[in-house]
C-alpha cells in the first residue's frame, strides 16, 4: 500500500471512498466543513451519532467527486486523541476493503496532538485495521481487499502529514509483522524456523540476526534455556539481533529481550487445555515484539545502537524434560530450585538477562508473556511495567508511561517492594521457581531482578499479546502490542526529548 498525501478539497478528490472523521461537536458543521448536502447527506448524518468506532457509507450527489463516503465517528470528546484516530480510520476498514476500492482518501482532522501525529495514527489505523490472518485458510468466502493506495487530505500542514503517515506505515507494517509470527501455527515456528524468519526479517530490513546453535548455547552456560528445553524434540536457539548505525547517539546499547517460548505446555507441571495451553502459541509474543520492532527501527533508520536478545524453545513434557525438583545452575552461576515446570519464561529470560551484562547496556527492557497473574490482575488491555529500583527507576516507568500513551499499548505499574522476594527462598539452591501465593507478576519481576546488574524495564505482556476477541484495530489472535510501545519509547530517547 502507498500513502500519499493531498492539498486537493475534499470535495474534488478523486478517490474510490472518503473517509471523512466526525466528531459529535463538529458534526453540525462538517458538511459545510467538506461540502457535502442534499438529502442523501442529510439523512446519513442524522442516522450517525458519532460515536467512536461508529461508520456509515452513503452515496453521494454527484458534484462530488468521490462515488462514497464514509462517515467515521471520533466520538465526543473536544479534542481529538491520536488513539481516536486510530480507532476511527480501522473501524473504516470493514467499508474500505471491498473489492473495487482502490484508493481510499482520508480526511485528517484537527488533533491535539498536531499534524504529524495525525497523519501517523490515521496511517496506523488503516493499516492495521486491514490486517488478517488468512495463511491456513484454504477457502475463504469474506476476502480482504487492501486498497493501493491511501491519500490523507490535508488544506494545510501537508509536509507533517507526509512525515507521520509515512512513520505510521513503516510502525504498522512491524506490528503486522508481529502479528504473524504470533498467528503462525506453532509448527512453522520451531526455535530453528522461528530464527530462519527474524533472519529473514533482518535482512529485508537492514539489520543483523546471528543465531547461536544448541551447542554454542551450552558452551556459553545458558542453563535455564537448556533445562526448559530438555523435554523437547527440538534444540533451542538463541538469536542477537542487533542495530549499530554510524550516527548512533549512544555507545552503551539498549537492550531488548523477548520471551520466545514457542509452545507452553507447562511441561511436566501440564497445563490444561481450554482456556489455557491452547493460547500457548502466543507464548513467543515477547520474542515477535522485540522483532517487529527491529523491523521498524532499521526501516526508519533510527540513531540508537540497539541490541535484540531472544531464547527460544518450546517447554514440553518429553522423556528427559526437567521435574520439580530439579536444581539448575544458570548462566549467572546462580542456581535456581525448580518447583513448577510451567514457570518457564523466567528460566530463559534469566540466562538472557545474564547475558545481556556482557553488552554493559545503558538499559535493558524484556518483553514476556509471563504470568497468568497479570492477566487477573490487568486483563487485555494493558501490561504490567515493572522496574529495577536503581538511579532514575521512576524516570524510566514514566518516560514508557509517555510512551504507551502515544503508541496506545498501554501499561501499569507494579511495585516492586523487596517483601515479594522471601517468596523467592529456597532451602536448597540460591532460588526457587515459584513464590508462595499472590502477586506473581512482581514475584516473577523479583525473581528476574536477581539476574539483572543494570537499569532494566520488565513488560509482562500475558493480557494484550493475545486476544479472544477484537478490540478496536487489534484482531483477535496475535496483537503486535509492544512493537509501537518499544518504537516511541526508542523515537523518544533519540530525540533527546521526554516525549514527542
Ligand atoms: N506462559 C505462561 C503465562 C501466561 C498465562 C501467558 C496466560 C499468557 C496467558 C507462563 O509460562 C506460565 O505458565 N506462568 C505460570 C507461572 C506459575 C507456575 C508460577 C502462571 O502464570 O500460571
Ligand atoms: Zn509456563
Ligand atoms: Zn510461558
Amino acid at each position: 500500500m502507498k500513502v500519499s498525501v493531498s492539498t486537493i478539497a475534499p470535495a474534488e478528490l478523486d478517490v474510490d471512498l472518503l473517509v471523512v472523521p466526525v466528531n459529535l461537536a463538529g458534526k453540525a458543521e462538517i458538511g459545510a466543513a467538506i461540502g457535502l448536502s442534499g438529502k442523501l447527506f442529510d439523512a446519513a448524518l442524522s442516522d450517525f451519532s458519532a460515536k467512536l468506532g461508529e461508520t456509515a457509507v452513503f452515496y453521494p450527489e454527484k458534484k462530488f467527486q468521490s462515488p462514497r463516503v464514509c462517515l467515521a465517528g471520533l466520538g465526543d470528546a473536544e479534542d481529538v486523541t491520536v488513539e481516536a484516530l486510530r480507532r476511527a480510520a480501522a473501524a473504516a476498514a470493514p467499508s474500505t476493503a471491498k473489492s473495487g476500492i482502490e484508493t481510499v482518501g482520508i480526511v485528517v482532522p484537527d488533533c491535539k496532538d498536531g499534524a504529524e501525529a495525525a497523519g501517523e495514527a490515521l496511517a496506523v489505523g488503516f493499516v492495521l485495521g486491514h490486517y488478517r490472518f488468512d495463511r491456513y485458510m484454504t477457502t475463504n468466502d469474506q476476502p480482504v481487499n487492501v486498497p493501493a493506495r491511501l491519500v490523507l487530505q490535508s488544506s494545510q500542514a501537508d509536509k507533517q502529514v507526509r512525515v507521520g503517515a509515512e512513520r505510521g506505515k513503516t510502525v504498522a507494517e512491524a506490528v503486522c509483522q508481529a502479528r504473524d509470527l504470533v498467528n503462525l501455527s506453532p509448527d512453522e515456528k520451531t526455535p530453528t524456523l522461528l530464527s530462519k524468519a527474524i533472519e529473514q526479517t533482518a535482512k529485508k530490513s537492514g539489520f543483523t540476526a546471528v543465531t547461536w546453535d544448541k551447542a554454542m548455547i551450552e558452551e556459553e552456560g545458558m542453563g535455564g534455556l537448556l533445562a526448559v528445553n530438555r523435554g523437547s524434540m527440538e534444540p533451542p536457539t538463541f538469536t542477537v539481533l542487533e542495530w549499530r548505525p554510524d550516527n548512533a547517539m549512544n555507545d552503551k546499547p539498549i537492550v531488548l529481550v523477548g520471551k520466545g517460548v514457542v509452545f507452553d505446555t507447562g511441561g511436566l507441571s501440564l497445563k490444561p487445555t481450554k482456556n489455557s495451553m491452547d493460547h500457548m502459541k502466543a507464548d513467543m509474543a515477547g520474542a515477535a515484539a522485540v522483532v517487529g520492532a527491529f523491523q521498524a527501527i532499521a526501516k526508519l533508520e533510527m540513531p540508537l545502537y540497539i541490541v535484540g536478545l531472544i531464547p527460544a524453545t518450546d517447554n514440553r513434557p518429553g522423556e528427559n524434560a526437567y521435574v520439580p525438583g530439579d536444581v539448575v545452575k544458570m548462566h549467572s552461576g546462580k542456581t535456581v530450585e525448580v518447583l513448577n515446570t510451567d514457570a518457564e519464561g523466567r528460566m530463559l529470560l534469566a540466562d538472557a538477562l545474564s547475558y545481556a551484562s556482557s553488552y554493559r547496556p545503558e538499559l535493558v527492557i524484556d518483553l514476556a508473556t509471563l504470568t497468568g497473574a497479570a492477566v487477573v490482575a490487568l486483563g487485555n488491555h494493558v501490561a504490567a511495567v515493572l522496574t529495577n529500583e536503581t538511579d532514575g527507576a521512576s524516570d524510566r516507568v514514566d518516560q514508557m508511561q509517555r510512551a504507551a500513551r502515544t503508541s496506545g499499548d498501554r501499561v501499569h505499574p507494579m511495585p516492586m517492594f523487596e517483601d515479594y522476594a522471601e517468596q523467592l527462598k529456597s532451602k536448597v539452591a540460591d532460588l526457587k521457581n515459584v513464590g508462595d501465593s499472590g502477586a506473581g507478576t512482581i514475584t516473577a519481576a523479583k525473581f528476574l531482578e536477581n539476574f539483572v546488574s543494570y537499569p532494566w524495564i520488565h513488560l509482562d505482556i500475558a493480557g494484550p499479546a493475545f486476544l479472544d476477541s477484537p478490540n478496536g484495530y487489534r484482531p483477535a489472535g496475535g496483537t503486535g502490542f509492544g512493537v509501537y510501545l518499544l518504537v516511541n519509547f526508542l523515537l523518544s530517547r533519540a530525540s533527546g526529548r521526554k516525549s514527542r
